[in-house]
């Protein structure tokens, strides 16, 4: 979800009011999923490296999500969404682990999209802590998932997207984006929304999937 200090900073915003309109294209994007055939979202809302910003900035981003997660709960369970929050939790402000605790439980019941939030989260580090629980012939199967029980990871990722220009993958999911088809667009995030998911998906349609064989896999599988 890149971009959204640079939407703030354009328009002469500090940058926590990008990242508060980042919490609308959350709800738009979540909602536009399902009927797009989506069924898993995950989204990066935290990385472990972002500790390093200024702490007036983390302050905020961790006041959002605290936020987002009292204020969103029972419309994520209305609308059949089911939430989980991955990667590290014993770093976060008080407070904000029983928070998630909460809304996961609170939202447990919901099948029409798994909604997935990254918050304190390094794909490197996580394929390290599952990887050390592991012996020497641990297959792929193992550490895959080792990486969905310990770590909470969402398994193979058909299709990312990084809004805001960069065409980077910054710790996110490596080991499970292995095969993703990538979508990079210059939209800034605060501006996502319904039609950019469907641009996305519509992108993804049109990729040969191989899976470094010879012949096409169908979308659909
Ligand atoms: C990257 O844009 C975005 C973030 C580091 C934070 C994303 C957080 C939210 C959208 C809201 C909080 C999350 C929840 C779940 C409530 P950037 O700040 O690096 O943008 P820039 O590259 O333009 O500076």
């Amino acid at each position: 979800m890149d971009g959204n200090g640079r939407w703030a900073t354009q328009r002469g915003l500090p940058r926590g009011a990008g990242h508060r309109m980042g919490v609308e294209a959350i709800r738009r994007t979540a909602e536009a999923a399902p009927d797009l055939g989506i069924g898993t979202l995950t989204l990066f809302a935290f990385a472990s490296d972002n500790w390093k910003r200024p702490e007036t900035e983390v302050v905020g981003l961790m006041r959002l999500l605290k936020a987002y997660l009292r204020s969103e709960t029972g419309r994520l369970a209305r609308t059949g969404t089911r939430l989980t929050v991955f990667g590290r939790r014993d770093r976060l402000p008080a407070g904000i682990p029983e928070a998630i605790e909460r809304a996961e439980a609170a939202t447990a019941a919901g099948t029409k999209l798994s909604l997935r939030i990254a918050v304190d989260y390094s794909s490197r580090d996580a394929i390290l802590a599952a990887a050390a629980g592991l012996g020497p012939e641990a297959s792929r199967e193992d550490l895959d998932r080792a990486l969905r029980d310990d770590v909470g990871g969402p398994g193979d990722v058909d299709l990312l997207i990084r809004t805001g220009g960069e065409k980077r993958l910054s710790d996110f999911l490596l080991w499970e984006a292995a095969y993703a088809e990538l979508h990079f667009t210059d939209r800034m995030w605060p501006d996502f929304g319904e039609a950019d998911l469907a641009a996305a998906v519509a992108d993804f349609a049109r990729r040969d999937r191989r899976f470094g064989g010879l012949k096409p896999v169908p979308v659909a599988a």
